[in-house]
């Protein structure tokens, strides 16, 4: 056998191997990007989101820096949203709760002072004990802006008169969430 021919056979058996039946899952049946389909009535095969889903997290800032315009954005919001059961002051005493829901922990408690930003963050999205999520209420942009506020009011917490302060944990902690509720 001339040698020539010799390695031209082998070159076209190995290539001849590379076109062997195999099942990549690019081989599939589907359709490409905005590809026409007859299956679907209105013969598009790209579907609509089906109606009143609610887009979750889009992009979910991880720290902001903190300004003046930060603050007092959450000030806004935090009298809006939360102040109606843990108090302007953030002491637990909300009108709600004058009317008998069940008490939170003032914020200037050392606990909450000493919590990080995160454990804030993640009872604002996910609720905690009998306090619901406000996940749906409230972005995650501004769920950092009431947390800089929230640690704008412990500060001022703790520079207020031994007085003041005493007034501000007169209800002292509760260091495990209630049941129910939640979620
Ligand atoms: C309808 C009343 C209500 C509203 C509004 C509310 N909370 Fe709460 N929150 C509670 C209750 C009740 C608890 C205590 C839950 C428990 O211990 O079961 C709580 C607990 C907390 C805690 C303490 C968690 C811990 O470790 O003890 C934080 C922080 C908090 N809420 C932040 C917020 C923020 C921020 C908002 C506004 C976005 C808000 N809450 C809105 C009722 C509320």
């Amino acid at each position: 056998m001339n040698r020539t021919f010799f390695i031209v056979a082998i070159v076209l058996l190995v290539g001849a191997g590379c076109e062997r039946p195999h099942s990549d899952m690019g081989d599939q049946d589907k359709y490409n990007t905005y590809q026409a389909s007859d299956f679907f009535v209105d013969g598009a095969s790209a579907r609509p989101l089906v109606a009143g889903v609610v887009v979750r997290e889009p992009s979910i800032p991880t720290t902001l820096p903190v300004t003046a315009e930060t603050v007092a954005h959450g000030q806004q919001e935090f009298d809006i949203y939360c102040s109606v059961c843990h108090g302007r002051l953030g002491n637990g005493e909300g009108m709600i709760v004058q009317r008998g829901l069940t008490r939170p922990p003032s914020f200037h408690v050392d606990r909450l002072i000493n919590a990080p930003d995160s454990h804030l963050y993640d009872v604002i999205t996910n609720g905690y004990g009998q306090m619901f999520s406000y996940s749906e209420r409230v972005p995650p942009q501004q769920r950092w802006e009431i947390i800089s506020y929230i640690r704008a009011l412990q500060t001022a917490g703790q520079h207020a008169s031994p007085q003041v302060r005493a007034a501000l944990i007169a209800q002292g902690d509760r260091k495990t969430p209630t049941a129910g509720g939640g979620g």
